[in-house]
């Protein structure tokens, strides 16, 4: 396959110039504003996997976004790889931050990609990531170096819960049937040391609501006599962690499965600089859970953050108020084992149970999904080794991801096969972040690599 780098020279600057294309539809999934943006870009994608080559594209109908799904079946006999990416993006906010407008894509050279990288919404997260499968696809399709079929189903909803392809997959069974699942949706460690995703940790998302008293009040005329919501709801917040930070919910670390010493030794074999690390995020400190590392605490614990928390008055100047109500919204990262419905229902039970008697506790749970753990040792994996150490020219290092991708354990159960996550961003890709970017060097190595995913995978099935 030497003429796959011939190809991606000769049509590379179509190949930016159309992932550009695709990052300036706005598909914000979270916000009802956009929704014309987000089945614009349905169709978009359709059109992509047509001219890819793909036989047969449709677009899936469900209660909420569409889904994708496109095929090239070459012959019944040989495997099947089901591709799989969204074609949302996160909200953009805070828009003021951005140092260009995250649906205007531009590209800029930075220290870590002297080659550029593309500057926008989803350039990495997964619109980027997605596209190099369907341009890879356009590849093996045009020059006759398809080795096995393949089924794409790409996704609207994946930043906000996969809610609708919970929905697809249980009811397109046989449509989806395949040997593996490729997904390029994770990160690498850096670009001259490729890795692959071995683990994803799950989710449990709550939002709690603290009342006090049944209206806001003048804090000189009540303060100190009746339950300050916001100073409760704090305090509770806080009790949540103990001074190890270990979490402090009865039950929750029951079924988080301890690795083994030769297990952590292996994971800190990966190379990782806490200066650096510290560096970049221009912080003195780490902070985390006693006795564990760095790397550990963002990939094999389990954690618990606020990820908003908001009441009482923060207009302009000072207002003396004890306000009614205070919020937040509480995640939970999971690591295998624990199963994220029980894990948010001991929440639910220890946050109602360390309320005072002052105030009324509402926990109210969103999404979730379980952590995810790949095999190292099958046909999937050796394949996806043997095409790093082919396009990098050194063998992949198996990492875990401290990210979320839910709907993946659901995959495992409904179609009863594996995934193999080939993520080609960087964690400094701001995924998530203003100024979110993607590598134009990752973005081509990706499409170079995914081919070679195919042959070894088809020959190594034999
Ligand atoms: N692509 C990310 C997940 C990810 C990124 C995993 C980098 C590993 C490395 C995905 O789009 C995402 O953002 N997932 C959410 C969960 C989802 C339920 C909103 C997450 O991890 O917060
Ligand atoms: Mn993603
Ligand atoms: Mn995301």
């Amino acid at each position: 396959m030497k003429n796959v780098q011939d190809y991606i020279v000769q049509h590379k600057d179509r190949f930016i110039n159309e992932l550009i294309d695709l990052l300036k539809i706005p598909s914000v999934s979270a916000d009802p504003a956009f929704s014309k943006d987000v089945l614009n870009t349905a169709d978009v994608v359709k059109n992509s996997l047509e001219k890819a080559g793909c036989d047969k594209v449709e677009i899936c109908e469900t209660p909420g976004y569409p889904i994708i799904y496109g095929e090239k079946i070459i012959d019944p006999n040989l495997p099947t790889v089901l591709v799989y990416g969204h074609y949302d993006v996160q909200p953009a906010d805070p828009i003021d931050l951005w140092t260009s407008p995250p649906f205007e894509p531009v590209i800029k050279k930075t220290d870590i990609h002297p080659e550029g990288a593309i500057f926008a919404r989803g350039a990495c997260d997964d619109k980027g990531q997605m596209y190099m499968h369907v341009k890879a696809m356009e590849y093996m399709t045009s020059t006759g170096n398809l080795p096995c079929n393949v089924k794409f189903m790409i996704e609207g909803e994946e930043e906000v819960g996969s809610e609708s392809l919970a929905w697809f997959v249980p009811r397109n069974k046989e449509k989806l049937a395949n040997d593996v699942i490729l997904i390029s949706d994770t990160g690498m460690i850096a670009n001259d040391i490729p890795s692959i995703t071995t683990g994803l940790r799950g989710l449990s998302y709550v939002e709690v609501e603290v009342t006090g008293p049944n209206r806001d009040l003048h804090s000189g005329l009540y303060g100190g006599a009746v339950a300050n919501p916001i100073n409760i709801l704090t305090k509770m917040i806080a009790s949540l962690h103990d001074e190890n930070n270990h979490i402090t919910i009865p039950g929750f670390y029951d079924n988080v499965e301890e690795l083994s010493r030769e297990e952590r030794a292996e994971m800190a074999k990966a190379p990782f600089s806490l200066d650096k690390y510290k560096d970049a995020l221009k912080i003195e400190d780490v902070h985390g859970e006693a006795g564990y590392t760095t790397n550990q605490r963002n990939s094999i614990r389990p954690t618990l953050d606020v990820n908003g928390i908001w009441g009482g008055y923060t207009g302009e100047g000072a207002k003396t108020v004890i306000a009614s109500k205070a919020y937040a919204k509480i995640s939970m990262r999971l690591v295998p084992n624990q199963e994220w419905r029980a894990i948010t229902e001991l929440f639910k039970n220890h946050f109602e149970s360390i309320a005072p008697k002052s105030v009324t506790v509402k926990v109210t749970p969103h999404h979730g999904g379980q952590g995810y753990v790949t095999p190292i040792d099958n046909i999937a994996y050796k394949a996806a080794s043997k095409a790093y150490t082919e396009t990098f020219g050194k063998t992949p290092i198996p990492q875990r991801s401290g990210g979320s991708i839910p709907i993946v354990a659901l995959f495992e159960q409904e179609l009863k096969s594996k995934t193999i996550l080939m993520g080609f961003g960087l964690d400094s890709d701001a995924i998530h972040s203003p100024n979110e970017h993607f590598g134009i060097w990752n973005y081509l190595k990706g499409i170079e690599t995914i081919p070679y995913f195919y042959k070894y995978f088809t020959e190594l099935s034999k």
